[in-house]
């Protein structure tokens, strides 16, 4: 009887343990659509059909501090960074906040304050039948029936993800658009930063790279395959004009996504590329100077007067220990800003960032400075003569 007794017991657990791990396979099947009613709460995500990209709540940049974005998901590592943020100017305290689309066809950041964030601007929903969507492409898009409201899309921060339309639009309306990528402060601080990318206003049939405003690169004239100096022979640009758009798109050459184009916050275009096992490798191209040899051209630079000293000046990046900086608490300014106040004060031998999220500058007119490994800057045609030793 005993046994019996037994083997019903293991019979219900058994039975239990089955419906219990039915029920944890539905909820952990990931979804790429959220509708009308649907919310989707801080540990929830969407997932692009072909598990290339999700749409979740997480602080990548400083702790507590949280945003919804995109980010490509990647075998290995959990996820690269964001692609595309939806909050960058309003970020949520707490892990509370929740994303749903209202009636009236929005959709809605909500935190535990009630406070909320209207992330699409798109026109009102002919019907109740919206929804959101993530694509394998990276696109989130909200549709109503078979009419595209707003798509994640027609909204970019730093990163150009193949099939993103970059250039001007709406040109024969009283307001045109330029849409441009921004690079952010640092990598640390996603705020806007330093430099703009986007296609010549003047329809040269170009992409251009400005720094606060100043022209700072130019891609070369596009001759209907390719650009003088951006030959990256994997991406196949297109370019696209009638009388109200004008811009530049790209694919990959390759079925899948492997590759895209990111504006770096020192000026730099970083191509990031993805490895066979989906590893991200970076190639980073400064204006004129890269860290690999397939691109090593001063072609492409606009020539700026920034300097009232000696033309030709450097500056080369040092590891070392100062003890007499100016400090410029602004953080709205990235390195690249550092340089260019630097470079124009014929005193300034050194600068940095204020602090260590890269955000903020420093400045000193000292020109020997105490070797170490503490933190990093750059001085003025860097000759390091260490005095002391290293810490
Ligand atoms: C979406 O969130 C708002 C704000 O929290 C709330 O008022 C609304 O009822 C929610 N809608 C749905 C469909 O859950
Ligand atoms: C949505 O629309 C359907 C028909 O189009 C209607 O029956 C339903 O009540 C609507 N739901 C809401 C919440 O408005
Ligand atoms: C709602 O829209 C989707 C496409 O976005 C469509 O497949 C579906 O049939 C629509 N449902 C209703 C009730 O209109
Ligand atoms: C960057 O650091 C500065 C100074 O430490 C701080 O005031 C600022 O809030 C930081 N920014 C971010 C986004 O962490
Ligand atoms: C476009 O034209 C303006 C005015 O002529 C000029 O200042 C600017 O540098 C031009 N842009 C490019 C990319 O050549
Ligand atoms: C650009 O395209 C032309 C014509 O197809 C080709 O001859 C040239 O090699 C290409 N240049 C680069 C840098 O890819
Ligand atoms: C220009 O092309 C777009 C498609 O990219 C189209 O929606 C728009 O109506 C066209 N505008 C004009 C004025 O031809
Ligand atoms: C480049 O893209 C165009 C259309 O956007 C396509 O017709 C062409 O075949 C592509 N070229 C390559 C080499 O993939
Ligand atoms: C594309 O991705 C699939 C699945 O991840 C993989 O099997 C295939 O080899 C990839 N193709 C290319 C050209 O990378
Ligand atoms: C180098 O270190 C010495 C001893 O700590 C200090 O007196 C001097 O001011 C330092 N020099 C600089 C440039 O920081
Ligand atoms: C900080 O720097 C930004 C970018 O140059 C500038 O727009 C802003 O006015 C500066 N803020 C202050 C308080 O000077
Ligand atoms: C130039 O730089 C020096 C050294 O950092 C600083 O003391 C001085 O105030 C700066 N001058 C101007 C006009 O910004």
């Amino acid at each position: 009887m005993a046994r019996m007794r037994r083997k019903e017991y293991f019979k219900v657990i058994l039975s239990c343990l089955v419906v219990f791990w039915f029920i944890c396979i539905q909820g952990l099947h990931a979804v790429d659509t959220l509708t009308v009613g649907q919310t989707m709460r801080d540990w929830e995500f969407l997932e692009s059909p072909n598990k290339l990209f999700r749409l979740l709540f997480s602080s990548p940049y400083v702790a507590n501090v949280r945003y919804l974005g995109i980010q490509y998901m990647n075998d290995r590592l959990a996820g690269i960074k964001f692609v595309w943020v939806a909050n960058i100017r309003i970020p949520l305290t707490g892990t509370s906040g929740i994303l749903n689309i209202t009636v009236d066809g929005n959709l809605v950041l909500t935190d535990s304050n009630g406070i909320f964030v209207t992330i699409s601007a798109g026109q009102p929903a002919i019907s109740n039948n919206t929804s959101a969507t993530l694509h394998d492409s990276g696109n989130l898009v909200l549709r109503s029936g078979e009419r595209i409201l707003w798509q994640s899309f027609d909204y970019p921060f730093d990163t150009w993800l193949p099939g993103m339309k970059i250039g001007m639009f709406d040109l024969n309306t009283g307001q045109p658009q330029h849409r441009l990528l921004t690079s952010f402060v640092s990598q640390q601080v996603p705020t806007p930063g330093t430099f703009t990318f986007g296609v010549d206003p003047n329809n040269t049939k170009q992409l251009v790279i400005w720094q606060r405003g100043i022209l700072y690169w130019w891609s070369g004239i596009w001759n209907g395959y390719n650009f003088s100096y951006f030959p990256y022979s994997k991406f196949n640009f297109s370019y696209f004009s009638n009388a109200s758009d004008s811009y530049f798109t790209y694919t990959i050459n390759d079925n899948n996504l492997s590759s895209w184009i990111e504006m770096g916050s020192s000026g730099n275009i970083r191509i990031v590329e993805m490895t066979s096992d989906r590893l991200p490798s970076f190639t980073d191209t400064y204006c004129g100077v890269t860290d690999k040899l397939e691109y090593r051209s001063a072609a492409g630079c606009a020539v700026i007067e920034t300097s009232n000293c000696k033309s030709g000046d450097v500056f080369n990046q040092t590891p070392g220990q100062m003890n007499s900086w100016n400090f410029l608490y602004n953080f709205s300014l990235g390195i690249a800003d550092c340089k260019e106040i630097c470079s124009r004060n014929c005193s300034c031998n050194a600068y940095g960032s204020a602090s260590s999220n890269g955000s903020g500058c420093k400045f000193s007119d000292v020109q020997r400075l105490n070797f170490s490994e503490e933190e990093v800057f750059y001085i003025r045609n860097g000759r390091v003569e260490a005095t002391g030793k290293p810490y």
